[in-house]
């Protein structure tokens, strides 16, 4: 792998990239007006509200929420890489992908790891085959219950007894031997001399990353010992909170995933896969991490976890809960499938067979429901005391929720058991604006923010969407000398972007986007870049201007005001009389515009 792709290049591309006939060859399109419209390809509807902006080489859902660039496009319609995606519009417009020279962390010294792991992967399942205890390892599967096929499809393999099995087949040289260490598929000895197999007498189960490269192992022993399971350790290409059991092969076996089962067990995939329940990922002996969640999520709108019946299954469910909360835009669903007693997914369906294992999958509880029974469940909702701490308890959950349809319904439901209304409880919500997290700072505080909650948006999101909506608007304005020393949340980025486009003019929406791409901002810009104004509007510029006045106009007020109540309590530095006097100054200039 070389290097980065420099982000001048993904600005030449999106520039020469229309993203109308990148999704028209998909989805095909009508056009409306300035837009074009589909029935929307991430949700099922009847109406077309997917909408595709040439202008702003952006498209947006108005029913599910999804949006984003072409890019983003094929990463969630093709569930393609970033990568992959960049390679493929790259393709279409002819143009090479360049790489940023010098290095980069991993990359170039990942290559041989993936070689030798494939080829250690090949020498487990020939063993299956060939080893001449191999009876006892096909023995184990069949008694699993496992097939030949399925086996086969997971490229399950064995590592026979013995202690340095891995060198001697694989003819390692020193390197070789060097990169098994590090990929923990031997362990060195204590006195230092050489090192041993660290999966000996086990059933291998190759664990593969989304396109299909073995990154490790999870190896299971054919009788009671212990460890039951042994897992590859983290390695330069294997990172546990990140992979999921099972992905690749979901996604090879069904075209259009719709839905994700997450168990617990190597076992528990293989079995249901065995029962044509092609659709199922574990997690690696970890609980379920954001970056799980995402990926998830990336694959399918729907996720359901399935977890013991038992407490401590319970107890996992809700930890899964928690994790999944801020990932929960619109149109995405999770539910929580828990197993009878004693049972877990390869054992149940076995007893009850594949169609009633799925009727029980298409019966499991929604998100909503779990979270309310099991809040009110430690509390009294009939005392005004349980109402009140459910509120408390509630509250920094929900604030976790992405601004959405569901967040305003799980609100709205809240209140219906407190027996208190929405718009108590909104005030109470400590929402970062639009999800994020603003640095509190005493200005800010100084003057409750609620008209920006109740849907009147900041000056700051204002200006922020004018230029997303239409990046030459930026060449027009003038900002103001002080604007950097607002501290309004918001503040430094607008400034960034302005100063971006000033820059490099020709980017389009899509292109500036990309330039967020890595970080928290850019999901909140990529939300901002649905905003396009009601009606024509030719008055766009005149609107920035004023938006961006008023940023300053507000950030002095609050200041003063700020400065004003702390008069009143202390003396103020003479820093502070300074800066009072300047505010003054400035608060009756700004007027004079
Ligand atoms: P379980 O103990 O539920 O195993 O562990 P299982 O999948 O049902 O296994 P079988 O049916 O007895 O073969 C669930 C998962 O927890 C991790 C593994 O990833 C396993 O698949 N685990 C479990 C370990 O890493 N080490 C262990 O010793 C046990
Ligand atoms: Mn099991």
């Amino acid at each position: 792998m070389a290097g980065r792709i420099p982000q001048s290049f993904i600005d030449e591309l999106l520039n020469r990239t229309d993203i109308v006939e990148v999704i028209e060859s998909r989805v095909p399109l009508k056009k409306a007006g300035r837009e074009y419209k589909a029935c929307c390809p991430f949700h099922g509807e009847k109406t077309p509200s997917f909408t595709v902006s040439q202008v702003k080489q952006f498209y947006h859902c108005f029913g599910c929420g999804e949006h984003g660039t072409a890019i983003t496009f094929l990463m969630d319609y093709e569930h393609m890489e970033f990568v992959e995606a960049i390679e493929e519009l790259a393709r279409r417009a002819g143009l090479e992908v360049p790489r940023e020279a010098g290095v980069e962390p991993h990359a170039p010294s990942t290559l041989p790891h993936y070689a030798l792991l494939e080829r250690v992967s090949e020498y487990y399942q020939a063993q299956v085959r060939e080893h001449p205890q191999a009876s006892r390892a096909v023995a184990y599967l069949k008694n699993r219950g496992l097939s030949g096929d399925v086996a086969t499809r997971f490229h399950i393999g064995f590592a026979p007894p013995g202690w340095e099995n891995l060198a001697a087949a694989l003819g390692a040289d020193n390197k070789e031997q060097q990169l098994l260490l590090e990929l923990g598929l031997t362990i060195s000895r204590d006195d230092g001399n050489g090192a041993y197999d660290r999966f000996r007498d086990r059933i291998q189960f190759p664990i593969h990353d989304r396109r299909g490269r073995t990154i490790g192992f999870g190896g299971r022993v054919l009788d009671d010992s212990t460890p039951k399971y042994l897992n590859s350790p983290e390695s330069p290409v294997f990172h546990k909170g990140k992979e999921l059991y099972g992905l690749f092969e979901a996604r090879k076996a069904v075209r259009h995933l719709e839905r994700i089962l997450v168990v617990e067990g190597y076992m528990d995939v293989v079995a249901l896969a065995q029962f044509d329940i092609n659709y199922t990922v574990a997690t690696l002996g970890t609980a379920t991490t954001h970056e799980h969640l995402e990926q998830l999520f990336r694959a399918v709108p729907e996720v359901v976890f399935c977890f013991d019946g038992d407490r401590a299954g319970r107890e996992a469910a809700w930890r899964a809960l928690v994790n999944t909360l801020p990932v929960l835009r619109d149109g995405r669903e999770a539910r929580f499938l828990f197993l009878p007693d004693g049972e877990d997914p390869d054992s149940l369906v076995r007893k009850i067979g594949r169609e009633a294992f799925e009727k029980s999958i298409e019966t499991a509880t929604h998100l909503s429901d779990f979270f309310f029974e099991r809040l009110a469940s430690q509390l009294d909702i009939s005392s005004i005391d349980g109402r009140a701490r459910l509120v408390t308890l509630a509250k920094p959950l929900l604030s976790s929720l992405p601004d959405s349809m569901f967040r305003q319904l799980m609100v709205e439901r809240l209140a219906e058991l407190a027996h208190t209304s929405t718009a108590r409880i909104d005030d109470r919500l400590d929402t970062a604006q639009d999800g994020r997290s603003p640095e509190p700072s005493p200005m800010v505080t100084a003057k409750p923010r609620a008209a920006q909650r109740s849907g009147h948006k900041s000056p700051v999101r204002q200006a922020i969407e004018l230029l997303l909506y239409q990046p030459s608007l930026a060449a027009e304005i003038t900002l103001p000398a002080h604007i950097s020393q607002c501290s309004q949340p918001g503040v430094p980025l607008l400034i960034e972007i302005i100063e971006l486009i000033k820059k490099q003019p020709e980017l389009n929406t899509a292109a500036l986007l990309e330039h967020w791409r890595e970080n928290e901002e850019g999901r909140y810009l990529t939300r901002l870049a649905c905003w396009a104004p009601p009606v024509d509007d030719l008055e766009l510029a005149a609107d920035l201007q004023g938006n961006i006045n008023e940023i300053e106009r507000q950030h002095i007020e609050n200041r003063i005001d700020y400065l004003d109540s702390e008069q009143k309590l202390r003396a103020l530095s003479s820093a502070e009389k300074q800066e009072y006097g300047a505010l003054l100054l400035q608060s009756h200039a700004a007027r004079q515009r």
